[in-house]
């Protein structure tokens, strides 16, 4: 089967709407790198947007959902319960950030555990708003929608969203928003628009994942902490892009002194299975009646097993640090690149999660060069995605696993694709 043969195909068969991004049929993947049905090879900077912190097909991952495939495949934990689910949410309640008792519930997508942050929100409050931040994301569901802030192409066409949603500006030192900035607009929302007494939380992410890497200043995250004790406001952190180990600590909050209410988290919590959860505060999630929470496929099994051996692994091989140190690796090579690529305005990131910014001479931001960038990198068989509101930021997001062999090759077509 050819590729041109698929694309023809796909365009017939499936909407536009779900736009995808490379004109190339996975064939199979391992670790860090993917073939494709006409067995080129591509170096996988991607990781199936950040699912893959332990990489394609990590043989404890396959090995645990074998295991678990041999015993049942899904009950409906609502109806029939099972051991593993209870061992994952005592696992994630004992490391998720914060130091108050915690308890965890299992869902599908990132989106469905911000739906569900908000709903437990609301419930433990009994108020109606919440505020999130511009360039934030928060998925495709009609409340991620509405939190997200970046129109294109994430919300246009599909209004009205739900009410009692509010934005701040997020900090940005290179877009020229500074935390004051950020602070005083979010004072000003709650003299303008929203009572902060009807504000039930406020939900960021603590690096911004599509919005372009930003990554949250320690006296941003300590303010908005502040802000949400001052009136009685739950603080959610969407760790869904940045959790388990991407940041180099296994949730990003890690790296800051206060601790949220509550945690969504998604992506690479099982590795390439679909499963999603919101951690937090005991009292808080009780809050929702008995049947208010959950869903029909809510905390698979086969993904809950994945997600176990995922824990395994990250602490096992030392995949966090090994992020980390990977992370200064790329951090340097693109640093080192600067003085020859005068696009580069910023390399920025926390640990692996790493970005770099690009601008045209007159410092407006060069979404045209990104493509360049990727589509050559493509080319040459590496896979980098780009992100940002003004889509002028290519983000860096190997497995954890990579293989020094393979990464050293990532980062010389990197810096051949940039420099060219
Ligand atoms: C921070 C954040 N929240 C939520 C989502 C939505 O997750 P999903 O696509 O699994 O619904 C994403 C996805 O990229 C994300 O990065």
């Amino acid at each position: 089967m050819k590729n041109a043969e698929l694309v023809r195909r796909k365009d017939a068969a499936t909407p536009r709407g779900v736009g995808v991004m490379c004109n190339f049929y996975a064939e199979r993947a391992e670790n860090s790198e993917i073939w494709d049905v006409e067995g080129k090879r591509y170096i996988d900077f991607a990781a199936g947007i950040a699912v893959l912190n332990t990489g394609h097909r990590h043989p404890r991952l396959v090995e645990a959902i074998q295991r678990q495939l041999g015993r049942f495949t899904h009950t409906a934990y609502q109806i029939v319960p099972y051991a593993s689910y209870v061992e994952l949410a005592e696992k994630i309640n004992q490391r998720a950030p914060g130091r108050s008792a915690k308890k965890t519930a299992f869902f599908t997508t990132g989106a469905e555990a911000v739906e569900n942050a908000i709903k437990i929100a609301r419930a433990a409050t009994g108020r109606p708003g919440v505020i999130a931040f511009s360039g934030g994301f928060h998925g495709r569901t009609m409340m991620g929608m509405a939190l997200t802030g970046k129109v294109v192409p994430y919300k246009v066409g599909f209004g009205p969203f739900p009410g009692e949603v509010f934005h701040a500006p997020y900090p940005c030192a290179l877009h020229g928003v500074s935390v004051d900035d950020s602070l005083k607009a979010l004072q000003h929302l709650f003299k303008a628009d929203v009572d902060p007494k009807r504000v039930a939380a406020i939900i960021f992410e603590p690096v911004q994942g599509e919005g372009g890497f930003n990554v949250a200043p320690p006296a941003f995250v300590k303010a908005l902490r502040a802000v949400c004790d001052e009136h009685g406001i739950l603080l959610i952190a969407d760790e869904v892009q940045t959790g388990f180990g991407r940041t180099g600590r296994l949730f990003a909050m890690e790296h800051y002194e206060v601790a949220p209410d509550l945690t969504t988290m998604a992506k690479s919590l099982a590795g390439g299975m679909p499963l999603s959860a919101v951690c937090g505060r005991a009292e808080v999630m009780d809050a929702p009646a008995p049947g208010g929470l959950g869903g029909t496929y809510a905390g698979n099994p086969l993904a809950v097993a994945s997600a176990l051996a995922v824990l395994d692994v990250l602490d096992g091989e030392q995949l966090i640090p090994r992020g980390a140190a990977l992370g200064q690796r790329l951090v340097a090579r693109l640093e080192s690149l600067k003085s020859r690529v005068p696009q580069i305005a910023e390399v920025r990131g926390l640990g692996a999660m790493v970005a770099v910014e690009f601008r045209r001479a007159d410092g407006s931001p060069d979404p045209e060069f990104t493509r360049e960038v990727q589509n050559r990198a493509l080319e040459q068989g590496l896979l980098l995605l780009s992100c940002g509101v003004y889509g002028n930021v290519i983000r860096f997001l190997f497995p954890l696993t990579i293989q020094d062999a393979v990464m050293d090759e990532g980062l010389d077509i990197l810096a051949d694709v940039l420099t060219r």
